[in-house]
């Protein structure tokens, strides 16, 4: 295909598409819409697992956004000295626990939030279907399949509905590709390449702490690839059925010639090029530092720990009911952070990708851009755009510009606290609510990753859970 002249339509597109197309699609933050009426009584939350992500993003900020609608009625952690320190932070007036049975006797929520370790979620989730709770558990689900088979009964069991924090599903990047994919414009997709590049600081993040440990994150192929798959599942809009993978551990953990206690103290400080200062950070310090004695959790911990078992480079083949074939890859140690998506269909291609640095005019600071995309305070949109390109086979490309938002995982963050807490009934076309089949088919194929990475053979999802894997992905109520 001869390309066109890139300033032509680079000029043509902002003059016919531009940022408030896509923006056009979702309710964007701060502009919920609010039905009037009877003022609904507040809705008691409880959380369980006061890290960073529980205080931060689904403390601080939803009592910051949603206290008209919301009280906090109690929070607990296994780490007292944390769930103190969290309370304060999110100005809660609450009573904190270090056990969360007797939180829950005590406090009788309408929804409790689950942000603990990956490896633990199911516990709580159980426990509140089990009272009749309402549940919503940050990603993953769970880290395994019969873990994963115990939650979906439960939830069949107390017929309420777990809600699962896709948050990446709600930006306007992912949402226009969503909304694209289901025009139909490049045909019906045959096979997708997608592949994430997570950089050395962001990637290196992961191994410093319980992340590096597969009996606590199940790996990067469920803690973090559970992301990835979920948005493979939603775009595709079909099942996956069979997985095929290969992974290794040879960049991080027992992969290096030295290695100390944590960056704190460590010897190697002036040599390690990951060394890490977390004392800057007050924030961490207080969260995690001034608390380590009551756990010995290290939020610090040197990379090149000799117990890290999780895999640092992953690729993956999927096959989709619908007979499409997906091959994605996850690398850890990039000079770059970014991904790069590609829809094969029947009538053309749809690209697009995220910050690639050579397609940029600005130079990235890596280090700055993994901070403000973990930011979870401010939603901050600069001038920079997000690309897609939609390619008929025998025509020219047409290139899509949306308006960037940095923050909060693409601004997906607030989309998605705004529909459960503001909007919980609004319209929902792309259907960007997720539910535990989501939250299950996502994290079975990481699951089907590693198993077949460890035994070297292709594993069906059907024989891992009762789900069934279905053609077109079913509409759940
Ligand atoms: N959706 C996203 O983009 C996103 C981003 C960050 C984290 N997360 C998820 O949020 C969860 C928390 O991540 P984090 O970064 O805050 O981790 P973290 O280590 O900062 O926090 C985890 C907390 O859970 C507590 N905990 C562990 N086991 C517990 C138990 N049995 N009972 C009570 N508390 C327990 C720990 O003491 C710790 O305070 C993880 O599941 C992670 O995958 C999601």
């Amino acid at each position: 295909m001869k390309p066109t002249n890139n300033a032509l339509t680079r000029r043509k597109f902002i003059a016919t598409t531009g940022a408030a197309v896509a923006g056009a699609m979702i309710t964007r933050p701060g502009t919920s819409m609010i039905i009037p009426g009877k003022p609904l009584a507040k809705k008691r939350l409880a959380l369980v697992g006061t890290g960073i992500r529980g205080t931060t993003f689904w403390g601080r900020r939803v009592l910051e956004n949603y206290s008209d609608l919301i009280d906090f009625v109690g929070l607990c952690d296994i780490n007292p000295g944390r769930v103190e320190f969290a309370k304060n932070y999110m100005n809660a007036t609450c009573p904190t626990f270090t056990n969360f049975d007797e939180m829950m006797a005590k406090t009788k929520p309408d929804m409790l939030i689950v942000t603990t370790v990956d490896a633990t979620h199911h516990e709580f989730i159980i426990k509140g279907l089990e009272m009749g709770v309402e549940v919503l558990t940050e990603k993953p689900l769970t880290t395994d399949e019969v873990k994963c088979q115990k939650i979906l009964e439960a939830e069949r069991k107390s017929g309420k509905k777990l809600k699962v924090g896709f948050n990446y599903r709600y930006g306007p990047h992912t949402t226009k590709i969503k909304e694209l994919l289901v025009s139909n414009e490049v045909g019906n997709i045959t096979s997708v390449d997608f592949h994430w590049y997570l950089n050395v600081y962001h990637g290196a993040s992961y191994f410093r702490r319980w992340h590096g440990i597969r009996s606590r994150s199940g790996t990067l192929l469920v803690h973090k690839a559970t992301h990835h798959f979920d948005l493979l599942n939603w775009w595709i809009d079909s099942d996956p059925v069979e997985v095929f993978a290969y992974g290794d551990l040879e960049h991080y953990g027992r992969n290096h010639s030295f290695r100390g206690d944590k960056c704190r103290n460590c010897p190697h400080q002036t040599k390690c090029k990951f060394y890490w200062d977390i004392t800057t950070d007050q924030m961490l310090m207080d969260l995690y530092v001034k608390n380590e004695h009551f756990d010995g959790y290290i939020r610090d911990n040197c990379l090149w720990r000799e117990e890290i078992d999780i895999y640092d480079k992953m690729a993956v083949q999927i096959k989709y009911a619908n007979n499409v074939q997906v091959s994605y890859s996850l690398t850890t140690y990039s000079p770059y952070e970014g991904w790069r998506i590609t829809f094969n269909g029947m009538n053309g291609r749809l690209e697009s990708w995220l910050d690639i640095p050579w397609r940029k005019d600005e130079k990235i600071n890596q280090a700055e851009l993994h901070a403000r995309e973990m930011e979870q305070e401010a939603t901050e949109t600069n001038t920079d755009y997000e690309e897609i390109i939609m390619m008929n086979n025998f025509e020219n490309y047409r290139m899509i510009k949306l308006s960037k938002e940095r923050s909060g995982h693409g601004g997906g963050d607030q989309r998605l606290q705004d529909q459960i807490f503001r909007n919980p009934d609004m319209p929902d076309p792309f259907r960007h609510a997720a539910g535990s089949r989501d939250g299950a088919m996502s994290v079975l194929i990481g699951i089907a990753a590693r198993k077949s990475i460890e035994s070297g053979k292709p594993v069906r999802l059907e024989d891992l859970t009762d789900l069934v894997p279905e053609k077109v992905r079913p509409v759940m109520k």
